[in-house]
């Protein structure tokens, strides 16, 4: 790496389109026309409509009067995506530059510093950031005390990356370059990749507005991420929570974690960094909720649905590791291929969440209205696995105006379509 500074565009080895480097160099443009202080105070103009609730024609149109036609239009599209980065970065928001496609690819502030700490853990001090987007893995890493060489091949995310670094007071540690990471990890040799002892390799999955499923079409390709794996230990790989368990090479452990039910990331940890084989991790409350196995423990048991039915979270499902709660929750799954569990009694456990089972009949649409009716239960929240119905309009097929409710669950039970009415309120 060099020896201080933001070292920008020091290679090109990007295939040009000369109509897309146009707009880039437009939107770099107009991206180093916001850093100016006009600019920030056109930012600051255009924040302050959109807080006062402008809409979009009369807040551009105000603007564009008082600051200009040439910093109005970016003013205002970088303040809206501001106004959306609020929730996931803080007050981090009204100093960070994203455009709408690289807001969309960054990850959450809290997990990208949970992973820089614990791919720093092991004494690397020089990251590289393969694919910055908008830099914020770049800032995390350096947060957490590392010199980063953020590389991109998009001008407009390396411009982000340059500005973002130097609105949170890290680009003293940051070095921001052009280049290709499929050749960087291709001349990659000794356990360090451009020179640095470990990497973050966070791969574009969409394009055009569609997700890319098959990995060798993620940009770097799979070829790629398996390359980074073996050839750099200290390394950590974003990659598709669909991700198919065959393709993690061995000695890699993989990790599922989800947020409030969902998850948000799938992360391939390097030998170096990896501890066991697969781990689920779940944030509830900001505290993080760890399992781990060093092997595949195998599918869980099968069995009849008993008083209590737990949904376990997609992160423990994805990760492979669900017959290690079903173990110690007593409960086996009601289908072998279906992702809900049964047990005689609750669960306190932060990988389920649990029901109680009032009635159990097969899926037939009149039974269950007239059940719900004899029941008083006029409105139910619908859940499904492994059926086709669609749970809102279900939902309102169910609608009366009895004032107790349920869950209804529509799933399959030993492999027949079924109904369980659950959480019975009269
Ligand atoms: C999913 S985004 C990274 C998001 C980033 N980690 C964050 O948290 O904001 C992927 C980035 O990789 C870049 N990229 C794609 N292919 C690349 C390649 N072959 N070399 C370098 N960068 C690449 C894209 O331009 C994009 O900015």
């Amino acid at each position: 790496m060099g020896d201080g500074g933001t070292e920008r565009y020091v290679r090109q080895a990007v295939p040009v389109d000369p109509d897309s480097d146009a707009q880039a160099a437009e939107t770099v443009r107009q991206l180093r026309a916001l850093a100016t202080p006009e600019g920030a105070a056109a930012l600051t103009r255009a924040a302050a409509l959109l807080d006062a609730g402008a809409d979009p024609v009369a807040g551009l149109t105000r603007l564009r009067a008082e600051v200009g036609a040439d910093l109005a239009g970016p003013a205002w599209g970088i303040a809206r995506q501001r106004l959306k980065a609020r929730t996931t970065f803080g007050s981090d928001a009204d100093r960070l530059l994203f455009t709408s496609d690289t807001l969309e690819q960054a990850g959450r502030p809290e997990l990208a510093a949970r992973r820089a700490a614990r791919l720093l853990a092991g004494g690397a001090d020089s990251v590289a950031d393969l694919g910055c987007a908008s830099g914020t893995d770049t800032i995390a890493l350096a947060r957490a005390g590392a010199r980063v060489l953020a590389v991109d091949v998009d001008p407009v995310a390396r411009e982000l990356t340059a500005l973002n670094v130097e609105a949170l007071g890290v680009a003293d540690d940051v070095w921001v370059v052009a280049g290709d990471a499929v050749e960087l990890v291709a001349a990659a040799r000794g356990g360090e990749v451009a020179g640095c002892g470990a990497a973050v390799l966070d791969p574009a999955r969409r394009a055009g507005g569609h997700r890319r499923l098959d990995p060798d079409r993620w940009s770097p390709p799979w070829s790629t991420v398996a390359a980074l794996l073996e050839k750099v230990p200290t390394s950590v790989v974003k990659v598709a929570p669909g991700l198919d368990h065959d393709r993690v090479p061995a000695g890699v452990e993989a990790e599922w974690v989800s947020v409030g039910g969902s998850i948000v990331e799938a992360l391939l940890w390097g030998p170096a960094v990896a501890t066991t084989w697969r781990r689920a991790a779940l944030v509830r409350n900001g505290v993080v909720h760890e399992l781990t196995a060093d092997a595949d423990p195998g599918h869980a048991a099968t069995g009849p649905v008993r008083g209590w039915l737990h949904e376990p979270d997609p992160a423990l499902i994805r990760s492979g590791l669900m017959s290690l709660v079903a173990a110690d929750l007593g409960a086996t799954l009601v289908d072998g291929t279906i992702a809900y569990l049964s047990s005689d009694g609750p669960a306190d456990s932060p990988w389920v969440s649990s029901y109680r089972v009032d009635e159990v009949l097969p899926f037939n649409l009149k039974k269950l209205r007239a059940l719900l009716r004899a029941r008083g239960v006029g409105r139910v929240v619908v859940k499904k696995r492994g059926s086709p119905i669609e749970p809102e309009q279900l939902a309102r097929q169910l609608r009366t105006d009895a004032r107790g409710t349920a869950t209804v669950v529509v799933t399959r039970v030993a492999g027949a379509p079924t109904v369980l009415v659950c959480d019975v309120t009269a």
